[in-house]
């Protein structure tokens, strides 16, 4: 068992022994270059739950038998249960711009992003969105997550208490932005970097939490914060770090003009030490072999946020190009420039995306990539992401009938995989039936399966 000292699991406030039966899909590898043996499948399964921690995953008859009589049963036949996913780059605080019409990314962070986020000054604010961000990730499966929240330390601080409230593995930072945006969203280098501390010492590795160091983007950081967050890296060990980079063909160009000595835009947070595993950055698209490389080498992760690149028109993300290259990559929303809190649906659009790049995604690739794969993109495979014994049982049931039209073309399926990948094509939060966190029911949808 992965116990540790000050853990949530160790509290004993959970049900003392839970089983959950269904059709059990997870990894322990990655499926593209780790064989058949990294993906377990057990189509009547059991995951067997202890102190909010996973005791056993395998098949429903073998491990029936030697349950504890006092075991409680869940029985979820005829659903999915997989560890709960990960999105490896969401905005809480553009939970209200969602789906803002009509400009690409530097008009649209002007226009919507920018007053948005100003809001965020007011505590109430950020606390009012904070439940409601974290009611919408749990009724779309999501568990954890790596959030931007705003300039301001009270926003982040809302945000950290809601998660704490809900027990949950979520990873969140101020964002850093000292020019190229508008006064009331700039700090300084030196704020931002003692805020950013002061903010690592109040809630980093508390309970489930982590804290991750936010430079926004590069445009928006003069060298001397981008120095001050590889600082901040390197003094608090254990810290994730989380930023954009070329997403956007203008903000590339931007860029080259900013720092004229860099090979590339990856190039600048290199200079600053800020590849290294535990890092995130999202979008990845205008990148080259070289960058490509560099991430790959250093253990830093892309998030590859499909709707998002689609809705702000951003382009197309290279995953068979990532993969091949051994980066690590996991999956994002991007809300709000992404257009769904919905993991599923995300995987939809990146099924398009690598279809238009001329290859695809297969179910169980796409299915890794929202748990295990984001997990280890966010360097918490050791906790989350799968079945293993140890790992913190945080779950969701999915429905692949939630819908007369689901429950339709499910029943035409002609195997698991099929199965897997009508859910991943047709799925959004309709099919989350159950969200679990730490072996506890956090969510549970009212609408009912339909039988055909
Ligand atoms: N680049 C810098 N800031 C942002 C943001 O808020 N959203 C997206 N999609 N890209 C960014
Ligand atoms: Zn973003």
């Amino acid at each position: 068992m992965i116990q540790s000292a000050g853990d949530p699991a160790q509290s004993g406030s959970y049900p003392p022994t839970l089983a959950v039966r269904g059709e059990i899909l997870h990894f322990t590898g990655d499926p593209l270059t780790d064989g058949a043996d990294a993906t377990h499948h057990h189509e009547d399964g059991l995951l067997v739950i202890r102190n909010g921690r996973v005791v056993a995953a395998g098949d429903a008859s073998k491990l029936l038998s030697g349950l504890d009589p006092q075991t409680k049963i869940v029985d979820h036949r005829g659903k999915f249960i997989m560890p709960g996913f990960v999105d490896t780059h969401i905005h809480y605080s553009q939970t209200d711009i969602i789906a803002s019409y009509g400009q690409q990314l530097l008009d649209w962070l002007d226009r919507f992003t920018f007053p948005a986020e100003r809001k965020f000054e007011d505590p109430a604010h950020a606390a009012e969105v904070s439940e409601y961000f974290l009611d919408e990730l749990l009724k779309n499966g999501t568990t954890t997550a790596a959030v931007f929240t705003t300039v301001h330390p009270v926003a982040t601080d809302a945000f950290f208490a809601a998660a704490e409230k809900r027990n949950l593995r979520m990873a969140a930072g101020k964002v850093l932005m000292d020019r190229n945006c508008p006064d009331f969203l700039r700090d300084t280098a030196e704020s931002g970097y003692e805020q950013s501390a002061e903010l690592v010492r109040r809630w980093h590795g508390r309970g489930r939490l982590s804290y991750a160091v936010t430079p926004r983007f590069a445009p928006t950081s003069t060298e001397r914060q981008l120095e001050l967050a590889g600082r901040l890296l390197d003094e608090h060990p254990g810290v994730l770090l989380q930023s954009h980079v070329a997403e956007n063909a203008g903000e590339v160009e931007w860029v080259a003009e900013l720092f004229p000595w860099a090979r590339s835009y990856l190039d600048v947070y290199d200079r600053y030490g800020m590849l290294r595993k535990g890092a995130v950055f999202a979008h990845c698209i205008h990148l080259d072999d070289a960058d490509r490389r560099r991430m790959a080498e250093t253990g830093a992760a892309m998030s590859f946020c499909a709707t998002s690149n689609l809705f702000l028109g951003s382009g197309l993300f290279d995953l068979h190009q990532a993969r091949e290259q051994g980066v690590t990559v996991g999956i994002g929303t991007d809300v709000g420039g992404g257009t769904a809190f919905s993991l599923l649906r995300t995987l939809n659009e990146s099924y398009k995306v690598t279809q238009l790049r001329g290859h695809s995604l297969p179910p169980l690739q796409g299915f890794y990539l929202v748990t295990l794969g984001g997990a280890r993109a966010m360097g918490l495979d050791a906790h989350i992401g799968s079945f293993e014994p140890g790992k913190e049982a945080d779950f969701v049931v999915l429905d692949p009938s939630s819908s007369p039209l689901r429950a339709r073309r499910n029943r035409l399926a002609s195997g698991f995989e099929e199965r897997l990948f009508l859910l991943m094509m047709l799925g959004d939060d309709r099919a989350v039936h159950s969200t679990y966190v730490m072996g506890e029911c956090a969510y549970e949808s009212p609408r009912a399966t339909y039988s055909l």
